[in-house]
């Protein structure tokens, strides 16, 4: 019910979808992943990206910071934890973290919510809603593990950007496509961003009979 002259929920607004950038290697992933929703149109895409990201989008992508912005609908400065998704009250279907650094990921298994990306995947382990952590580092300490149990056990979904080799990735865009679409998948919104796979095609000289 909304009373006196308070705007109803606007039945046309596209549910909002977080994306965190950390300093981890491998920010292709998140512009791959914000091109794809860009390109799908579905969802109203949040940006907030670390410090150390604006590094890593520079060394790693040659795009600047302002570039990954320009991909997204909505893009927060990472100090505004006065920001509408620092709060529970906005509705939201989540946040992706692409990718996460080790250093965030303790963040977010301690509940150390000092900016507005931790903030963000905070009140989204607090309010139960979807947090998937494309966690990149390797090999992995002990303190890496660990953390990666609590934020499961608080029900985040770790999601390593390991991708599948069954469609038989010819360029770094099929890998990129392959993890983008097992994110895509986590919120449930629909895409065509990789082939899924299907059976083997032909069994018949297959030594495990196909199986895979
Ligand atoms: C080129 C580059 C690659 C990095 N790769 C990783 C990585 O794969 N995983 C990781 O945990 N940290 C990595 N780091 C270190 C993080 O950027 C650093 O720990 C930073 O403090 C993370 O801060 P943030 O989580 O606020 O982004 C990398 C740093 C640089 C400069």
């Amino acid at each position: 019910m909304h009373g006196g002259d308070e705007p109803g929920p606007d039945p046309a607004r596209r549910p909002r979808l977080i994306v965190g950038i950390t300093g981890a290697s491998a920010p292709q992933l998140a512009v791959h992943l914000l091109t794809a929703l860009r390109a799908l149109g579905t969802v109203e895409t949040h940006l907030v990206m670390s410090r150390a990201a604006h590094r890593t989008v520079e060394l790693e992508t040659g795009l600047r910071p302002a570039d990954v912005a320009a991909l997204c609908d909505v893009s927060h400065r990472r100090g505004d934890i006065a920001a509408d998704i620092a709060s529970g009250s906005c509705p939201t279907m989540g946040m992706a973290v692409v990718p996460c650094s080790m250093k965030t990921l303790a963040a977010i298994a301690h509940g150390y919510g000092d900016d507005l990306l931790t903030r963000a995947a905070d009140v989204c382990l607090k309010e139960r809603r979807r947090l998937v952590l494309a966690t990149r580092e390797t090999p992995l300490s002990l303190i890496h593990l660990r953390n990666m149990v609590a934020v499961t056990e608080a029900g985040a979904v770790v999601l390593p950007p390991v991708p599948a080799y069954y469609h038989r990735p010819a360029s770094l865009d099929d890998l990129l496509a392959h993890v983008t679409g097992r994110i895509l998948d986590q919120f449930g919104i629909e895409h065509g961003v990789f082939p899924r796979w299907q059976g083997p095609r032909d069994t018949t000289d297959s030594p495990t009979g196909g199986h895979v």
